[in-house]
């Protein structure tokens, strides 16, 4: 096969991922997509850098080996910790996006800014990764960045629109650290969801920025650049998890925006 025919890979701890991956089918409907949510091992956001790294490699390396021509890390914490090893290990088999890199080129294209809040867990605040990729490029910046773990256990089990939610997203956000910003990045593949009650929080006074359709964009423009577009138009869709239960299957459809498939599948022992 072509390899502008080859499917593009996605993976995150879970199906948070979705959002990412459902951001890339709506804007690239003749890609074919291979997602696989590592919810045996999810949460990523608690866990060390060699775990984090460790998971994401064995995932990487079964998504080359079913040919993919990208491997998108849809996954703030495993981009922080695991995209250079993700990216050794691709070689020039696959281009390896990563969900942190389009989202600061997107900020520092847009001159306005001065101060940036970051939200995100654990894994991802800690290793400071926005903090000094945004310090290499403009030393002018401010950004702070706070961990925010309540809100991926909060998302799934399904508080999202009512007073439990909006309590928790005021206590974090009207934190002092966060005082004064005038854009907070979503700095997890699971917050897009709660975007709108974070606007409403703000007022809708700051740019609240959701990486997915970000990093949709960004992967159509290297695809593009680099000629590997698909252009047969029969996309084909998988859906793996490493860990199945129906719950899995619920919150999915919330990430996703439609009905996905999802199977089992567990490398890990293999
Ligand atoms: N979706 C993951 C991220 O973007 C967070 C979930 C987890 O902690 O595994 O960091």
């Amino acid at each position: 096969m072509e390899k502008a025919g080859q499917p593009i890979g996605i993976f995150d701890s879970g199906v948070g991922g979705l959002t990412v991956a459902g951001a890339i089918k709506r804007l690239l409907p003749d890609e074919s997509l291979i997602y696989f949510g590592d919810t045996a091992h999810l949460p990523y956001g608690d866990k060390s850098k060699e775990t984090v790294t460790h998971y994401s490699e064995r995932i990487a390396g079964y998504l080359l080996s079913q040919n993919c021509k990208m491997i998108v890390i849809a996954c703030n914490t495993a981009s922080a910790n695991a995209y250079e090893s993700v990216v050794k290990l691709a070689a020039d088999k696959a281009i390896v996006v990563n969900v942190i890199d389009p989202v600061i080129d997107h900020i520092l294209a847009v001159k306005t800014k001065s101060s940036i809040g970051v939200i995100g867990t654990k894994g991802t605040i800690n290793s400071a990764t926005y903090e000094k990729k945004i310090s290499r490029r403009n030393t002018e910046l401010r950004v702070v960045s706070m961990a925010t773990p309540l809100f991926v256990p909060m998302i799934e089990e399904g508080f999202i629109f009512d007073d439990i939610s909006n309590a928790i997203i005021r206590s974090y956000l009207s934190k002092d650290q966060l005082k004064d910003i005038d854009t907070l990045i979503l700095g997890c593949t699971h917050y897009p969801i709660i975007k709108n009650q974070i606007d409403r929080f703000y007022n809708f006074r700051i740019d609240v920025i959701d990486s997915s359709k970000i990093v949709a964009m960004h992967v159509r423009e290297v695809l593009y650049r680099n000629h590997l577009n698909n252009i047969n138009n029969n996309p084909s869709y998988s859906f793996y998890v490493s860990d199945y239960t129906d719950f899995f299957k619920t919150v999915s459809k919330l990430f996703f925006e439609e009905d996905v498939e999802l199977k089992k599948l567990n490398f890990w022992n293999g």
